[in-house]
């Protein structure tokens, strides 16, 4: 009975989480990286494109919510929930940057972002029961993909959107020390084709939200 009430408290929670999410009231609680600059008066096209990128990795961080929330839901681990949890709370920071740059970017956020909540969500849950070490081998696979994608994206966004960049500069060194973290925590190396996968699945994302 207890287990049950429990288990309940936890789907509740989780289901908080995804609504705070996908509503857009997650705050950020600290300072946001680039706040000191100042917004770069950008060409039409240029200032579009960004806004795109940025609404990207906007519905990455949503995946990197819904993905920490599966997990930390079929977890067993107290360790690897308190990794969990540790990420998490910056992942929510990386949400609201995100979400903040693309606004004064004049951009939409991504109407596929429940859909992706989903599916990471599934996906997170998934893993997570798979036991602790594939769910951190997960975890560090997804931070070393998502570290490589913002490598792109700092390659891609306009020299003078300082703002942008100073983000993902920063969410970049996060996502670093993720990955490095559940490494230490004992993640397992994943399988080639299943990284080759996920790689699959993330360019779908991108495809997608650069555009709707
Ligand atoms: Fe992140
Ligand atoms: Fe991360």
């Amino acid at each position: 009975m207890r287990d049950t009430q429990q288990g309940l408290d936890k789907v509740i929670v989780e289901f908080d989480r995804a609504l705070r999410t996908l509503v857009g009231t997650t705050r950020s609680g600290g300072v946001m990286p680039g706040d000191d600059m100042p917004e770069a008066d950008l060409p039409e096209t240029e200032r579009r494109h960004a806004a795109a990128l940025m609404r990207v990795n906007h519905t990455g961080e949503i995946c990197a919510q819904a993905l920490y929330s599966g997990q930390a839901l079929t977890a067993r681990n107290q360790t690897t929930q308190q990794v969990l949890e540790r990420a998490a709370s910056e992942e929510a920071e990386h949400l609201a940057w995100t979400a903040s740059r693309v606004e004064r970017l004049g951009g939409r956020l991504s109407v596929l972002n429940p859909a992706f909540y989903a599916g990471a969500f599934v996906i997170g849950a998934v893993s997570g029961a798979l036991g602790d070490r594939w769910s951190l081998g997960f975890l560090a696979e997804t931070e070393r993909q998502v570290e490589a994608h913002l490598d792109g994206h700092l390659e891609s966004l306009p020299a003078s959107d300082q703002k942008s960049r100073s983000v993902i500069e920063k969410m970049k060194e996060d996502e670093v020390r993720h990955a490095a973290s559940a490494t230490a925590h004992g993640a397992t190396e994943l399988p080639g084709p299943f990284k080759k996968i996920m790689k699959l699945a993330a360019r779908a994302m991108t495809f997608t939200t650069y555009r709707i």
